[in-house]
């Protein structure tokens, strides 16, 4: 008889679950990877909500196609559309599939699931359980990968890290290696199908709010054998985080979106106490700026904005902080952020409930990665249900789910749009990932030779071999410290071609300085120094990929912000950056491919400062008129 086609998802976060579920519900077996154990994937850090249209925000006039076109307009237009409006419009339906599974959501008195404000909107349409919605909804989905692990559908395998894609003579996926984080082991598994669901690549920035496993290196692994990036360039910088001497920690958007106020003093330098600056003497930069979207403007704009106002000097203490204030919000208000009060009063020391945060932007997530390719409906109103292309990268019968997959989020991603694109690509796409895997493309993987496989454990085998035994000088950490300054520096808020040009020069000596590192640890057991140093290889090639690209898109669009060419070019730019490996060169080769534009034209994205400051010199002509 023949052997039941197998169905691998690496990573255990939100897409990872929500795929396994779907995959298991279609019939099909899966074996689930994960470097942690799936209840620790850095979707648990997620805080603030998923946005969704429902009945109370439909009351207000809000709907799924205002979700769509938000969405669109937060990332500049390079977001692909079809695949857009259908996770706006299956929005819904998600939400309340993790309503019956019993996800917390808060509620209003009359019962309905609550909504908060969140930015890039004008409505209340972020559906959320207090501070903690990531963990919340990891944990529901948890529960469901449970049941069918009890029915012997799903196989966990956590602290396991994923090496490489199996690729067969037609150049078709048919499996992974891994290795096992505790005895060492490095093997291969067998799938019909592999979904990548490996999230974002923050440490490449050194610190960032990202987990500490998000190096991007499972996606460059994927790159290296073959498969496109797309738009790597596009790094999400968050404005609130506290900055930490280990990482940055997410203070989430939800503390504007419930009503807290970013701030500084009018005064530069100004000695006193937050709490005995009067309210005239404080500067609210971001609603004097933007008095449509105030505090919610999308994240590009207000990290910006906190970026310049401190680079002029009005940081708190004349330093590199602003005040995140929720203290005037009534009690009630802030116990729904008690999650993110909690963490701050933990690491900073100061009470958030009575005094304002310092806060500052951190690296946040990516929207660029694996590039991914997907079918539309004929009108372009979404993608066909089932389809084996939904979500597959330029690697037959390779996916990317979640943060891992450039898809949905274009140039800038609106805060709480994060959960929900990786619980729609795990449940809807999960579907084509399973009738893919059903169907024969070359021989199946559990009839495939041997030695397919025997050949790329060799190789894993030999990369392992050649850390251990280095006699180099390097410390990995070392190399580590200076990528994440230099890309810190370089590539995130502000980005100028000479500066970006430096970091490349840098990034080569680093790559070359990598060649001699050598491991603290050479055990084989546990051994997260090697793990570490592995995954550091993978970053350099990937933040080769990303410096790359961001030098020579020579425009702004939103998260990517160039002094030097400060408007956004559609002409030359309306185009999504592919970047592939060249082996030859150990470094990347760009293309660049249109992105349609089938249902709502491209417009200017000024979230109306450009009409604000038209008003005001309306206004100050009259005021000089009259005088
Ligand atoms: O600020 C936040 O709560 C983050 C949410 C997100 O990245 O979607």
């Amino acid at each position: 008889m023949p052997t039941p086609p197998r169905v691998i998802i690496v990573g255990g976060g939100l897409a990872g679950l929500a795929a396994a579920v779907r995959v298991a519900e279609a019939g099909l077996d899966v074996d689930l990877f994960s470097m942690v154990p799936v209840k620790r994937s850095h979707s648990v850090c997620a805080q603030g909500g998923i946005n969704a249209c429902n009945e109370v925000a439909r009351q207000q006039g809000y709907s799924e196609w205002m979700h769509f076109d938000e969405t669109l307009y937060g990332g500049d237009f390079l977001n692909h559309q079809p695949p857009v409006y259908e996770m706006a419009y299956g929005a819904p339906g998600i939400i309340d599939l993790l309503d019956r599974m019993g996800v917390p959501f808060n509620r209003t008195p009359e019962g309905q699931r609550d909504l908060r404000m969140f930015g890039g909107s004008l409505y209340k349409r972020t559906h959320f359980a207090g501070a903690t919605t990531g963990q919340q909804l990891l944990y529901a989905l948890d529960e469901q990968a449970r049941r069918w692990e009890a029915q012997g559908k799903v196989t966990k395998y956590e602290f396991w890290e994923f090496l490489w894609p199996v690729l067969d003579d037609e150049g078709t996926c048919k499996g992974i290696v891994a290795q096992d984080m505790r005895t060492m082991q490095v093997r291969a598994f067998r799938g019909d199908a592999v979904v990548m669901a490996t999230g974002g690549c923050g440490l490449i920035f050194g610190k960032s709010t990202m987990s500490v496993i998000c190096t991007g290196g499972a996606a460059a692994r994927c790159y290296q054998a073959g498969a496109a990036l797309g738009n790597p360039e596009f790094i999400q910088v968050h404005p609130t985080a506290i900055p930490g001497e280990d990482k940055c920690r997410l203070m989430s958007e939800s503390a504007r979106g419930e009503g807290g106020r970013v701030w500084v003093p009018r005064k530069k330098q100004d000695p006193r106490k937050p709490n005995d600056i009067p309210a005239a003497e404080r500067w609210y930069f971001l609603e004097e700026k933007y008095p449509k979207y105030g505090n919610l403007v999308p994240r590009d704009i207000a990290t910006r904005e906190i970026f310049y106002v401190c680079q002029d000097g009005y940081g708190v203490g004349g330093g590199r902080m602003v005040y995140l204030d929720v203290s005037h919000l009534p009690m009630e208000t802030k116990k729904k952020l008690a999650g993110i009060l909690e963490i701050y009063e933990k690491f900073v020391g100061d009470n958030p409930y009575e005094v304002p945060m310092k806060i500052f932007p951190s690296v946040h997530y990516s929207m660029g990665g694996l590039y991914t390719v997907y079918k539309a409906k004929p009108d372009n109103k979404g993608m066909v249900l089932g389809a084996h292309e939904n979500m597959m990268t330029n690697i037959k019968g390779l996916y990317a789910f979640g943060e891992v997959n450039y898809q949905y989020h274009g140039a800038t991603r609106l805060g709480a749009n994060a959960l929900l694109n990786c619980i729609f690509d795990g449940l809807f796409c999960g579907l084509s990932v399973a009738n893919y895997a059903k169907e024969p493309h070359g021989k199946p993987a559990a009839e495939l030779d041997a030695g397919v496989f025997e050949g790329v454990v060799e190789q894993e085998k030999n990369k392992v071999r050649k850390l251990v035994d280095s006699k180099g000088t390097e410390n990995p950490y070392k190399i580590h410290q200076k990528l994440g300054e230099e890309m810190t520096d370089s590539c995130t808020v502000v980005r100028t071609e000479d500066r970006m040009k430096q970091a490349y020069n840098v990034l080569e000596d680093l790559t070359q300085r990598y060649q001699s590192v050598r491991l603290s640890d050479t055990s084989m057991w546990t051994n997260q120094n090697l793990s570490f140093t592995r995954a550091l290889g993978d970053m350099l090639l990937y933040a080769e990929a990303i410096l790359k690209t961001a030098i020579q898109r020579k425009e702004s669009r939103g998260s990517h912000y160039r002094p030097d060419y400060p408007e956004r070019d559609d002409a030359q730019f309306l185009k999504t950056t592919i970047a592939r490996y060249d082996a030859a060169t150990n470094k990347c080769r760009i293309e660049y491919e249109d992105v349609p534009q089938p249902l709502v034209e491209p417009r200017a994205r000024t979230y109306g400062k450009v009409e604000a400051e038209a008003e005001n010199k309306a206004g100050d002509k009259k005021e000089t008129v009259k005088a």
